[in-house]
């Protein structure tokens, strides 16, 4: 609820502008959200004991995976490129085609994904059980027994603490800091585009679907798991939930499927495809200038241990 409050009163606060700062923080609770992070960061939740959250939602690389494809256990690879797990919680449905309604929900995906975790409520119950950290801290935060659900509770806990705010781009929007010149000329190209009509709100998208191709076709080269093979309609081949720009410098490759290895190489083939332009290398680099003032201060709770 007082997520829900906050964001309400930045909209308020911020009617004017169609991007809003992220809060400088919002509730969780700091020992869930401890536990939550030795289990974010634990092998042992996986089939072969060798992959774990942090295996591919990696700290130093904006919360996304620097390589394409993200090894799994056996170093089997999937298809879809790794988002970013910061700010993730401000996401209206989670997974590229919003598969999973909330944080929650969205933890049983890579747990019992074959080719990424590889393991079921059953065998994870079992490793949280054996292991005497597990069964001290669930007793302590929990007051029971080291449970599949308690453990994506603390997991969500942890995922609340890693928002980034105070970017230089929420400092202009709260009236704190002016941007750089370059910067502006680019935020004021990404208005007048329309690149804010499907990236806006607090996470620069991340509240709605839109289609990749939009005015020009993008050949995917291989199936990916768009909206399509949620709902089954036609009309949502290729449709996906916009990812959030926040922090994009620090998050390549690009792309549900990683096919865009920079930031020039991403806006140049956003442009083209979802709004019918083609970018000059100045212009690119002006919203290359922009989208950098959305790298935020880097989830403080990481540096608490
Ligand atoms: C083997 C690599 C891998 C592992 C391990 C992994 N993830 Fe992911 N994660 C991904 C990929 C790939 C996606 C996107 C899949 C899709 O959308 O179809 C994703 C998506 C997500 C998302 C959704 C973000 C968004 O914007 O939609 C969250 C949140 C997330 N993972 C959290 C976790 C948590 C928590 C764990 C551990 C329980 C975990 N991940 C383990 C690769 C991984
Ligand atoms: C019609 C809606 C729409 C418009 C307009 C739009 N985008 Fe996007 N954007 C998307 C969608 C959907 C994706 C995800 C595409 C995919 O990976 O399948 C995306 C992805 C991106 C990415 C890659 C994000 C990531 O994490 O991989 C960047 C960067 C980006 N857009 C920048 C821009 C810029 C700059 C503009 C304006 C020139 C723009 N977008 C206009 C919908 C839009």
């Amino acid at each position: 609820v007082k997520t829900v409050l906050l964001l309400l009163f930045s909209l308020l606060l911020f009617a004017h502008e169609p991007i809003t700062p992220i809060p400088q923080t919002i509730a969780f609770d700091q020992h869930k959200a401890a536990l939550g992070k030795k289990l974010f960061e634990d092998t042992s939740l996986s089939s072969d004991g060798t992959v774990a959250c942090v295996t591919c939602h990696q700290y130093d690389h904006g919360g996304a995976q620097a390589s394409r494809f993200s090894p799994g256990v056996q170093g089997q690879l999937g298809g879809m490129n790794t988002p970013t797990v910061f700010n993730a919680i401000f996401n209206f449905r989670q997974f590229w085609n919003g598969r999973a309604k909330n944080l929650h929900e969205q933890a049983d995906g890579p747990i019992h994904n074959p080719i990424e975790m590889d393991m079921n409520k059953k065998s994870i119950e079992k490793v949280l059980k054996a292991s005497p950290y597990y069964q001290k801290h669930f007793k302590q935060i929990y007051q029971r027994a080291p449970s599949y659900n308690d453990m994506k509770d603390a997991i969500v806990e942890f995922e609340k603490a890693l928002i980034t705010p105070n970017s230089l781009f929420d400092q202009y929007l709260r009236n704190e800091k002016p941007l750089p010149p370059q910067a502006m000329q680019g935020y004021q190209l990404f208005k007048t585009f329309g690149c804010v009509t499907c990236h806006n709100g607090v996470n620069v998208g991340g509240n709605s679907y839109q289609k990749f191709g939009l005015i020009n076709a993008f050949s995917a080269q291989q199936q990916s798991d768009d909206r399509y093979k949620v709902t089954n309609k036609p009309q949502d081949k290729h449709v996906y939930k916009v990812p959030s720009l926040r922090n994009i410098a620090l998050t390549s490759p690009y792309f549900h499927d990683g096919s865009a290895a920079t930031l020039r190489d991403a806006i140049k083939q956003m442009s083209y495809h979802n709004i019918g332009v083609q970018v000059d290398p100045n212009e690119v680099e002006l919203l290359v200038a922009f989208l950098k003032t959305l790298t935020g201060e880097q989830p403080t709770f990481l540096d608490q241990e």
